[in-house]
């Protein structure tokens, strides 16, 4: 059984297969989704998402980029989402210094006011972390994030990072980039990480692994992000996929 920490099958190019894609990715052995928001109208859609379909749950939350017209009253908003039983996260909160917009100070401003809604409604994080990695860890650290927990979603960092973020009671979300020709860096974290602090992810629709980059990513394709974990580490496949769906059912609860 494998478990999804990150997708986004509310996305619009899903709209022409969306059941056909969910039923791919079952067959291929998914038993859980996280359907993962972004924005205040994906976090709508992914409460939606994880009523409608069967082994899905949501995580509600607003991206760095998506942060600069946020208020307050958006706050209570997504607390309120977080009263239903499926929703299982906040996130992909965060700070993103690739793209560096909208300003560091309004990005840091709404991370940690996330972070502290996360604490009040006692749901883990899902941390989106671009470029970003000090301010990051200083921001979770004096939010007390250790007390909810989460993912460090599409790890970038190094490995001494990667040992900070564990400490702090983060697992270390692994995706796409672990199959990738350039995912170097990615493949030693993997090999440095307890495979109990290891979650995995596609990201879909994007981020597809090898062979299939460059296209539209689904869930199905969770098992090539396994396979090279397990070459990584030297252990079965079928060893990876228990461990990491542990992992997640620890974190989300179910
Ligand atoms: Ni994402």
């Amino acid at each position: 059984m494998i478990y999804e920490t990150h997708t986004h099958f509310d996305d619009a190019s899903f709209d022409p297969d969306r059941e056909e894609a969910i039923e791919k990715a079952v067959s291929s052995g998914v038993k859980r989704f996280i359907n993962v928001a972004s924005s205040m109208s994906t976090s709508r859609s992914s409460v939606a998402l994880a009523e409608k379909y069967p082994y899905f749950l949501a995580s509600v939350g607003v991206h760095p980029e998506e942060c600069a017209d946020l208020s307050e009253s958006d706050m209570d908003i997504l607390a309120g989402y977080a009263k239903n039983e499926n929703v299982s996260a906040i996130g992909e909160i965060g700070l993103d210094y690739y793209w560096d917009e909208p300003d560091r100070d309004i990005q840091k401003k709404w991370f940690r006011r996330q972070i502290e809604l996360a604490r009040d409604v006692n749901l883990p994080l899902i941390i989106h972390s671009r470029d970003a990695a000090a301010d990051t860890y200083d921001i979770l650290a004096a939010g007390k994030a250790e007390e909810v927990g989460g993912i460090m979603h599409c790890y970038s960092y190094s490995s001494q990072m990667a040992d900070k973020f564990i400490d702090l009671g983060f697992y270390i979300g692994v995706g796409g980039v672990v199959t990738f020709k350039n995912g170097k860096k990615l493949r030693e974290v993997v090999e440095h990480v307890p495979l109990d602090r290891i979650v995995v992810e596609t990201d879909s629709p994007y981020m597809a692994p090898v062979p299939n980059r460059g296209k539209r990513n689904s869930s199905e394709y969770l098992p090539y992000i396994i396979e090279a974990i397990a070459g990584i580490k030297g252990l079965p496949p079928e060893e990876v996929e228990t461990v990491t769906y542990n992992n997640a059912v620890k974190l989300f609860g179910k």
